[in-house]
């Protein structure tokens, strides 16, 4: 649990989310100084603390109570929640809102000299992925016999190096797929970031706090609509 009486909030550190995770905490008001590569930074204005982690680590910081709040990719929430649902460990969060970025989808792809493929050329297949559980899922409601190959990073590169003969992977603007001679095929989750809360976090402070936050939190969102 969190013992520190500051609001912890778990962003990522670098990667597609951390520039509009800094953006969002400055439009709520919440001032940081964030120019220093520290793990955790103090705001100087609310009694609260940033923590700034690798993106795969934020939702169990948070069903932990590590971290109070987090804001992360759904695809990275599904994933964590499934694998701590076959392990039977916490996976649960309250969701408190989803948010405007980080819009992205989790795809299949292949290399591009294969042509076009249906779902069934995936038969017998390796499919390298950071998402073996929500791959897994998909591959079994599909009622397709294809291995996956756990890779945290590179994902792309897997077909080339002979590791996979397809990926599923993240695309947002589809340039990793391109550079890397891949075709995107069907999409199996489609994901934003969202801004999630310990489910068991009882002290009267921070959820003062937060609610505080929240309806800034929908100002911003109404702002851009
Ligand atoms: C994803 C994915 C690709 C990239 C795709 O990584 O793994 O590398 O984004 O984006 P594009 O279609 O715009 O080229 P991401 O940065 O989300 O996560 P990671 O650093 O945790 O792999
Ligand atoms: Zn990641
Ligand atoms: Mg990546």
């Amino acid at each position: 649990m969190n013992n520190s009486n500051r609001l912890r909030i778990a962003i990522q550190k670098g990667g597609r989310l951390s520039k509009d995770c800094q953006d969002l905490l400055k439009q709520l008001g919440v001032k940081l100084n964030l120019r220093e590569q520290r793990l955790i930074a103090h705001s100087t204005n609310m009694p609260i603390d940033v923590l700034r982690v690798r993106d795969d680590d934020i939702p169990g910081l948070v069903m932990d109570g590590v971290c109070d709040l987090g804001i992360v990719g759904e695809n990275v929430l599904v994933e964590v929640q499934a694998e701590r649902e076959r392990q039977g460990v916490p996976s649960e969060v309250n969701k408190l809102s989803k948010l405007d970025f980080g819009y992205c989808r989790l795809a299949l792809a292949w290399p591009q000299e294969l042509g076009a493929r249906d779902k069934s050329w995936f038969e017998g297949k390796r499919i390298a992925t950071t998402y073996p559980e929500i791959l897994t899922q998909w591959l079994k409601r599909e009622g397709i016999n294809a291995s996956t190959v756990m890779l945290t990073g590179s994902v792309e590169v897997a077909p080339r190096a002979g590791l996979s003969d397809a990926i599923c992977d993240l695309v947002s603007t589809g340039a990793t797929l391109e550079a890397n001679g891949l075709i995107q095929g069907e999409t199996i989750l489609e994901s934003n970031a969202c801004l999630i809360q310990n489910k068991d976090l009882q002290d009267a402070d921070k959820l003062a706090l937060i609610n505080k936050l929240m309806p800034r939190l929908r100002g911003v969102r109404q702002a851009k609509e």
